[in-house]
């Protein structure tokens, strides 16, 4: 697939088929998004692959942990949030709750959907060793970046989790992840299922004027 078209066609999936995701897919996907490029080639993330009665144990975990703490997704704000952010984030509400059965509350669907990864077969989590500042946070989003349009181009559906760090803890507890790991993000990764009514939901973007400033 043309990256173009992929970079184009993808949009985070919150419906999967419970069909699982072969090994030798999953290190395809690995493959192509580890080329992404980090600070000195330092290539400081690690990814730990979690499908299965693991996966399932996970989210069984997460879901329970997060009603009890009433943890809640939400934009990680140190202040509160300008106007123009609030429009975007009522934007993707706007396009996700008619896709939502009316029963549903959209914050419950989206913090229980978030811990246990859509019903996703496959987690995979990203971690960074506590050695490197913040600064290698970068290196991460950017393989992310990559993660997300290789699969779209395997014919994946993918959606990051942000929200899981809220359980760094618990994550590296139940998949003896070492302490020196920080949780930076989960990707629910799988294959879309076509009839989720959620999966019509396409986000859309701001005006390029919005967000770029040209210096000549
Ligand atoms: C760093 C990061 C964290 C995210 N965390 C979550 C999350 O916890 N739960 C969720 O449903 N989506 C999460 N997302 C997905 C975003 O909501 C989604 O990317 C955004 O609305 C744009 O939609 P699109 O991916 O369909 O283009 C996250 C995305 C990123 C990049």
């Amino acid at each position: 697939m043309d990256i173009l078209a992929a970079m184009k066609e993808r949009r985070s999936t919150r419906g999967f088929l419970q069909k699982p995701v072969e090994r030798g897919t999953l290190e395809r996907l690995l493959s192509l998004a580890t080329q992404a490029p980090s600070a000195i080639n330092l290539q400081p993330w690690e990814f730990t692959v979690v499908s299965g009665e693991e996966k399932e144990r996970l989210s069984r975990l997460l879901v329970k942990r997060m009603k009890e703490r009433n943890i809640s997704c939400g934009p990680g704000a140190k202040k509160p949030l300008p106007d123009y952010f609030r429009e975007r984030q009522r934007g993707l509400l706007n396009v996700m709750l008619p896709n939502l059965p009316e029963s549903l509350h959209f914050q419950d669907f989206v913090n229980e959907g978030s811990c246990n990864f859509y019903g996703a077969p496959t987690a995979i989590i990203i971690t960074l060793d506590s050695v490197f500042s913040k600064a290698r946070l970068t290196d991460i989003g950017v393989v992310v970046g990559y993660l997300v349009l290789a699969a779209h181009a395997l014919g994946l559906g993918t959606c990051p989790i942000g929200l899981i760090t809220a359980f760094d803890d618990d994550i590296r507890d139940v998949l003896s992840i070492p302490e020196e790991k920080e949780v930076v993000i989960g990707v629910a990764v799988g294959y879309k299922d076509p009839d989720a009514p959620i999966n019509r939901s396409r986000s859309e973007r701001v005006v390029l004027d919005d967000v770029v400033k040209w210096r000549e």
